[in-house]
């Protein structure tokens, strides 16, 4: 008999044991009920996760992270959800059941996107190498003229994209539907309304690849120095997102592993320069910002993250570098420090450090492209070898201008910039030394420089915390509410009420609740409650329903610990928690309502006389100083 998607989920569950599972990747210790380790999910010396199999769930109290084990492993692993069921069922000898064939057809949609994608590319190459014609030779020269070598031409599967306006749609229409080939970004619909055209016309064609080795889009460069832009970019789609996805890593993979080290560069030719005289780990995004999701992707490569920035040496690549660095701090942010000193030159793969970023910059002032092929693979990989770290590049990016400074004004001035850098150092021994280094550099006194520093630290401090303050007192009668709205919740997730399901759903209305999510994951469990059994039921269903939702699965994870604060009540000290809680929720939503009252009201006042009152104030003490200075003088 088939089974729903639902059963063969709660099947799997039932075969999956959570400490199984979290031990694939964590040392647990029993201690009274529970195991507990070291959080996978953020670094730390003492154990704070926990493992509670009676409910079959994990916790860390550390970071917040929580789930069952489908969610643990998705996490760790890295996997989708669908992917994972196909894969543990397949495990579990269980049989998928037939309503899993709808999820398939946006399965299908993107299948059929990608293949239309390696289509268009085989085929755009395939123009470009076997056949002939003016537009043709053209692409030709221009890519000789570039160092394209015919076998980096294959390599990449380069190839060129005639003016004309449909060649590849006259191709693709016989084995794909418009649909496919429009959301593929293939295909554009005409201006005049009836058909499609081409959406890449004139230029060389670059195909991208994802992770798997995909085909999932393009960058097309321009073929004639008129043409803009220069380069035309896929835009996103079901398969294709610029932001997770880095040009070449398919290819850059097991090189970054086994350099322990990726190269991050600027442009699509860059890393085909790179990759294709045998610097392997070179990636680049693909006409977008960098971002931390690219960072993320990086770091699951490279154990000790080092990350060297190979961009332009002009002036917009270096506003780049700083911009990249800038983001690699906050993608690794709270997982320690930024290696900033070198130990031995070339460090050897260790955990110590976030990150460790490196500089590329090349004193000929090209890009990485064109210096490998004036200057030679050779010279970069030389480069490489002695990269600075982010630190040095920055402190002597900054030292090379010192002569243009000369008057106190002007250092101060041309400091200002630069300190956040020294300030960003926080090993005492280290930043001494620099701003010894800097100070002896511009020729001032190292003591003022130290204080400058202090000075600067402390104010950021200040304003950091005055900024928490803030959003302290922003959010305390939010939280008040929302604190107790998740109390409230908690309830039918305790595992010794006394009340049936029904009953707490009686005393509970749905009218309570303000917050989003916990709207949505009350509605999850009036709909839960009519089929399952027991808390435990609830919780593993809960969990499921949320479980391509990672952060509605937080919530759940906190519901629970709450939960279990309030097991081992009597029936009637069970019922006045409920009580006190929707008596909390009222008075919040009173204040927040003579709140918005009373504004009203002080506004209306501050229109008419208070503004009046403090420019009449200001006025005059204005007036008071000028008199008495008149006086003095
Ligand atoms: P560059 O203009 O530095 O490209 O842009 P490049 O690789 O040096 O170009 P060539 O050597 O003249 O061919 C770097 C990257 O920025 C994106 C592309 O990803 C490019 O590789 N870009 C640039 C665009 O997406 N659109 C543009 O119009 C220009
Ligand atoms: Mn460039």
């Amino acid at each position: 008999m088939a089974k729903t998607l639902e059963e063969v989920i709660a099947e799997i569950k039932s075969k999956l044991d959570i400490v199984q599972v979290v031990s694939e990747e964590v040392i647990l210790k029993k201690n009274g009920g529970r195991y507990w380790g070291l959080c996978p999910f953020h670094k730390e010396k003492t154990p704070s996760f926990s493992v509670n199999p009676q409910l079959g769930i994990y916790k860390c109290f550390g970071c917040g992270a929580g789930g069952d084990a489908l969610s643990f492993i998705m996490k760790t692993k890295n996997i989708e959800f669908m992917d994972l069921i196909k894969d543990l069922a397949q495990r579990f000898n269980i049989e998928m059941p037939a309503s899993f064939h709808k999820d398939e057809n946006s399965k299908d949609l993107k299948n059929e996107m990608m293949s239309a994608c390696e289509k268009a590319a085989v085929f755009y190459h395939d123009l470009l190498i076997n056949h002939h014609s003016e537009e043709i030779k053209m692409a030709t020269d221009y890519l000789t003229d570039r160092s394209i070598s015919r076998e980096i031409i294959d390599r990449f599967t380069l190839g060129i994209a005639p003016k004309a306006y449909t060649t590849l749609y006259d191709i693709l229409k016989k084995d794909f539907s418009n649909e496919v080939l429009e959301k593929a970004g293939l295909i554009l619909p005409s201006k005049e309304g009836h058909g499609y055209i081409d959406r890449f016309r004139g230029r060389i064609i670059i195909p991208i690849q994802n992770e798997k080795g995909e085909y999932v889009a393009f960058g097309a460069r321009a073929l004639l120095k008129e043409q803009s832009p220069k380069y035309l970019n896929s835009s996103d789609s079901l398969i294709y997102n610029k932001s997770k996805l880095l040009y070449g890593l398919y290819t850059a993979k097991d090189s970054i592993k086994d350099e322990d080290g990726v190269i991050l560069m600027e442009g699509y030719f860059d890393v085909i320069s790179a990759q294709a005289h045998g610097i392997e780990n070179a990636v680049a995004a693909c006409g977008t910002a960098l971002t931390s999701e690219h960072i993320k992707l990086l770091s699951r490569y490279t154990k000790s993250r080092r990350i060297y920035l190979s961009f332009d040496t002009d002036s917009a690549g270096q506003k780049a570098t700083s911009r990249g660095a800038t983001i690699i701090k906050e993608a690794f942010e709270g997982l320690g420090d930024i290696k900033q000193f070198d130990e031995s030159y070339i460090s050897t793969s260790d955990d110590k450090y976030s990150c460790e970023i490196r500089v590329i910059a090349p004193p000929e002032g090209k890009d990485p492209d064109e210096f490998i092929r004036t200057v030679g693979a050779d010279s970069f990989k030389k480069i490489i070898q002695t990269a600075p770290l982010l630190l040095d590049f920055q402190v002597n990016n900054f030292l090379k201008h010192k002569k243009e400074y000369k008057t106190p004004q002007e250092k101060t001035k041309y400091l200002k910039d630069f300190l956040p850098v020294l300030m960003e150092i926080h090993n005492e021994i280290i930043r001494t030394e620099y701003v010894k280094m800097v100070a002896d550099a511009l020729n001032i006194d190292e003591k003022a420089l130290e204080a400058e520093i202090r000075k600067l630290a402390y104010n950021n401090s200040f304003e950091q915390n005055s900024q928490n303050e803030i959003k302290k007192i922003v959010t305390k009668s939010v939280s008040i509410s929302e604190k107790a709205q998740k109390n409230l919740l908690s309830v039918f997730l305790v595992s010794d009420s006394h009340f049936t399901f029904a009953q707490i759903n009686e005393m509970i209305d749905n009218s309570y609740f303000s917050n989003e999510t916990l709207i949505n994951v009350k509605s999850t469990i009036d709909k839960l409650i009519c089929s399952v059994n027991n808390v435990k039921e609830l919780i593993e269903q809960l969990y499921t329903a949320y479980i391509e939702n990672p952060d509605v699965q937080l919530v759940i994870t906190d519901l629970i610990s709450i939960a279990e604060t309030f097991t081992n009540l009597s029936p009637e000290d069970f019922q006045s928690v409920i009580e006190e809680n929707i008596r909390r929720i009222q008075r919040c939503r009173w204040e927040e309502e003579k709140e918005k009252i009373r504004n009203l009201y002080k506004n209306a006042d501050e229109d008419d006389t208070e503004a009046l009152k403090i420019q009449m104030q200001l006025r005059d003490k204005i007036n008071n100083r000028i008199k008495s200075e008149k006086i003095n003088d």
